[in-house]
């Protein structure tokens, strides 16, 4: 089984906040205080991942900060999103199709457990997110704490699915014991930057993780999904003590 190692902060072994009363304002400093000490990681020469989503968008706007100061650094976009924020930060983008390696990826999530197994996709960029996450040499998943959990599953997991092949894939998602919502907004599907399909899969149980990641992968015309199990490898999370850091550690052999 994969743990954590704490590098700085209070140690804990529940992540999990024990109050959820949090005021916006914090819960936004937060999420700002993880992605500024993720950004401060990046160093000159690196290709940056840029995630989505509002914790990233702090990331995007720390690393146009340091850009202007004279860093020289590239990053690849998650989602058409990001590439707007960070173009408009003043930070050079390179194709997501013409990268193979990236340094470091700097992502939010939607839920963390301890061993930094996550749910992302609430934004509908997984499966850039995904391409992006598996490219870097490093993935810091950033969060405010309401993130942490000690078990996945609360939320749904989105998943990303050729609009040819929606029939077939909710079929095949229900013979996971799921019921996955067709994502909709204002009466209609919601498209991701490829032009496909999200269903949100509410299971009552995850089960075992990485057989589900399996069953999912396996499904023709599902084009990805929001199970990160093994691409993130630090969390920087955000919360009244300041910045908690956790490590993934290599698996014993
Ligand atoms: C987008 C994502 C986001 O990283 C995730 O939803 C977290 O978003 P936020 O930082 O706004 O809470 O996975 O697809």
């Amino acid at each position: 089984m994969q743990g954590i190692a704490q590098l700085s902060g209070k140690a804990t072994d529940d992540m999990s906040d024990p109050d959820p009363s949090n005021d916006a304002r914090s819960v936004a400093g937060w999420k700002r205080a993880a992605a500024e000490a993720a950004v401060a990681d990046v160093a000159d020469g690196m290709t940056v991942g840029l995630g989505t989503g509002s914790t990233a968008a702090f990331a995007i706007e720390a690393l146009g900060r340091r850009v202007r100061e004279g860093l020289d650094c590239r990053a690849v976009a998650t989602s058409n999103r990001t590439a707007d924020l960070a173009s408009k930060a003043g930070i050079a983008l390179l194709s997501l199709g013409d990268v193979a390696e990236i340094d470091l990826a700097i992502d939010g999530v939607d839920e963390i457990d301890p061993e930094l197994r996550a749910i992302k996709g609430a934004g509908g960029a997984m499966l850039r997110e995904k391409i992006v996450a598996s490219a870097a040499r490093r993935m810091i998943a950033i969060a405010d704490r309401s993130k942490a959990v000690n078990r996945l599953g609360a939320r749904a997991l989105p998943v990303e699915v050729l609009p040819l092949a929606r029939a077939f894939v909710e079929s095949r998602l229900m013979t996971l014991r799921c019921d996955p919502i067709l994502r909709r907004a204002e009466g209609q599907a919601v498209l991701t930057d490829q032009g496909n399909l999200i269903f949100d899969c509410h299971f009552a149980d995850l089960g075992d993780l990485p057989a589900l990641d399996a069953h999912l992968s396996a499904i023709p015309g599902l084009a990805g999904h929001g199970l990160f199990l093994t691409e993130i490898d630090a969390l920087y999370l955000g919360g009244p003590q300041g910045v908690i850091r956790s490590e993934r550690q290599p698996r014993p052999d």
